[in-house]
């Protein structure tokens, strides 16, 4: 067979795909969602069975991604059709794909308001407005901007117009020049961050926080919300480190990249814990917070703090950029889909696909606000998008995307794409894949689900 090529291109250099997938991974998820998440989970004992879920789960489905996009070179459903006809397998797990495509449209919907906030904290920052700020005064700042649909909306329109100012580049002029310029210094302001939170922090108590596992305090949502945090924060179960795979070239190494891409990721989870807990603890406000965390407590902190307003804009900028490194891979599956299946230009596809979500992303907007009383099961439009995605869409996702990989990938084609790594990775990964991940997921489900209990 004739390796097939993406009509979009490849990137580079192997790096220029780690970067690429280390960007999709790191962003609001690691900074914004995994500190409030274990904070209202119970903290350490959500953090272990998270780590858990990144090792059993999440390291052998992204390698069974990018394997299938590889393989398949297109967009998430078309790569799921193409590597089922050549095995000749029923073409239904394209719907697998289907479903990946659109979980990308919903999460970037909400994504792109949050991302917002953080883009409206830049001037807010840059301006010392934090400066000497009381404990109302941030809860006022926070609900003055979340408070106003056209303010919210504003900064909604700006962020998505960055993302699709890069999608509509392209592979090689777009996406992997934002990475090459966004990653390395999202790593810099990182290192500043954590370098001053060492300088000014207090870690025992944030330490304690994160990993002493108290596991009467997870329960059993806590153990979906940490498997549902595990997918989230590697971009698993949608596509989008598929399609990332789609442009990695033939000759690159997948286990090694596979690695190195979680682990960093995971790294910049505990960091940011490690920078945002000290904080949080030290002026006596509540871990719980819920997704307001790190827009009250942390200016809060950031006031009181010399240099304060210069380290805030560091902080917001980081968040800025990782927040869209990460929102042009929820983009990419839909955009290549219309590309190839629509035959639209890419001009077109991102231009349709970024106003599409920017509509959708009205719902959340309006959620902090005039639909905020609003709610289903509790949930404002916002918090349904965000646990149906996080906690059903992408774990399904990627249950499918193990069961394809593992059993009807043959093994001598992703022997083949997985080679380059030590002889025992590739029985393992075939294992683990086979039989580890799809049952964990299940079980998790499951419990969720109040099947084992009694
Ligand atoms: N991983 C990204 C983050 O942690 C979010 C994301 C999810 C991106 C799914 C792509 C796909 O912020």
């Amino acid at each position: 067979m004739i390796p097939r090529t993406s009509v979009h291109g490849e990137w580079s250099t192997r790096l220029a795909f780690i970067l690429a997938a280390t960007g999709s991974a790191v962003g609001l998820g690691n900074i914004w969602r995994f500190p409030y998440m274990a904070g209202e989970n119970g903290g350490g004992a959500f953090v272990i069975v998270y780590l858990l879920c990144v090792l059993l789960i999440g390291l052998p489905i992204m390698m069974s991604e990018v394997l299938t996009g590889r393989r398949g070179r297109r967009n998430p459903m078309d790569s799921l059709k193409a590597v089922a006809e050549d095995e000749g397998r029923s073409t239904i797990w394209q719907y697998a794909g289907a479903m990946g495509i659109i979980t990308g449209v919903l999460i970037l919907s909400f994504y792109s308001v949050v991302a917002g906030w953080a883009l409206a904290y830049v001037p807010n920052a840059a301006r010392g407005l934090f400066a000497g700020m009381t404990e109302i005064q941030s809860e006022m700042m926070f609900d003055r901007l979340t408070a106003n649909p056209w303010v919210l909306l504003g900064w909604h329109t700006l962020f998505m117009a960055m993302t699709v100012a890069v999608t509509i580049r392209g592979v090689r002029h777009g996406l992997e020049k934002a990475v090459r310029i966004l990653m390395p210094a999202l790593f810099v302001l990182l290192l500043v961050m954590v370098g001053y939170a060492m300088q000014i922090g207090d870690f025992e108590q944030a330490v304690e926080f994160l990993f002493r596992p108290d596991f009467a305090a997870l329960g059993t949502n806590g153990v979906l919300a940490a498997m549902g945090q595990a997918f989230f924060t590697l971009s698993l179960g949608m596509g989008a480190i598929m399609i990332y795979g789609s442009y990695l070239p033939s000759k690159a190494s997948i286990p090694g990249s596979a690695v190195a891409i979680a682990l960093t990721d995971t790294l910049v989870a505990v960091l940011a814990g490690l920078a945002i807990f000290p904080i949080v603890f030290g002026s006596l406000l509540e871990p719980s917070a819920g997704p307001g965390l790190v827009f009250m407590t942390l200016p809060l902190a950031f006031g009181q703090m010399p240099y304060g307003s210069f380290f805030a804009t560091v902080f917001f900028v980081l968040l800025v950029f990782g927040a869209w490194t990460s929102a042009i891979s929820l983009m990419e599956p839909i955009v290549t889909w219309l590309v190839e299946r629509v035959n639209l230009s890419r001009v077109s596809a991102s231009l349709l696909a970024g106003g599409g979500i920017w509509l959708l992303g009205i719902g959340s907007v309006l959620s902090f606000n005039l639909w905020s009383e609003a709610t289903l099961f509790d949930r404002t439009f916002f918090g349904m998008l965000d646990d149906l995605t996080a906690n059903i869409m992408l774990p399904l996702g990627g249950l499918l995307i193990a069961l394809f990989a593992g059993w009807v990938v043959s093994r001598q084609v992703s022997a083949e794409e997985l080679e380059g790594a030590p002889a025992w990775v590739y029985p393992a990964w075939r294992f683990v894949i086979r039989y580890i991940t799809p049952v964990a997921v299940l079980a998790i489900f499951l419990n969720a689900i109040g099947v084992f209990q009694n």
